[in-house]
């Protein structure tokens, strides 16, 4: 069982998109049961309330239900807890590693890092944006989660 864990900075439109989008993914290509996939924000603005409406929309016209997700903050010990933390943005990656403890063995890694190289460095924030900004986030994630799931089947796992 490998774990995943999404981080944004709200935990109600990026990574709520990129946890229902990389489950999908999962899915498709039949190894959904041995992954763990969930999300989390660096602030706790949100915490216990659903993703933003227009990031359920968008979602929802690829196909993915995210509606059932609920924010949570990230804290210390999801860096025992998961395997791979993937952060949205260089800002993301900033906060974690002043939360990660020195001893905790997740990887962090920039999600779009995944991506090919023609993706920029970030997952654009699209809260204050409008609805072609959610799209576009969607696009760069269904990339990033394709390139995320071959690291995670090459090598030494026998995903
Ligand atoms: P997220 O987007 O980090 O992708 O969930 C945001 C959500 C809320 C806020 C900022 C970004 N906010 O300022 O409340």
């Amino acid at each position: 069982m490998v774990s995943v864990l999404f981080v944004c900075l709200g935990n109600i439109c990026r990574s709520p998109t990129a946890e229902g989008v990389f489950r999908r993914v999962c899915q498709e290509q039949g190894v959904a049961d041995q992954i763990r996939i969930d999300s989390a924000g660096t602030a706790n603005w949100h915490a216990g309330k659903p993703p933003d409406a227009r990031a359920v929309m968008a979602a929802k016209g690829r196909g993915v239900d995210i509606s059932g997700l609920r924010a949570r903050q990230a804290t210390a010990a999801d860096f025992y807890d998961f395997d791979f933390v993937i952060a949205m943005d260089d800002s993301n990656v900033e906060d974690l590693e002043i939360l990660r403890p020195v001893d905790a063995s997740a990887e962090l890694h920039r999600f779009l890092a995944f991506a090919g190289s023609d993706a920029p460095r970030d997952v654009p924030d699209p809260y204050y944006g409008g609805d072609e900004g959610f799209e576009q986030v969607l696009d760069l994630i269904t990339e990033a989660s394709r390139g995320l799931l071959n690291h995670l089947r090459t090598a030494d796992r026998p995903l």
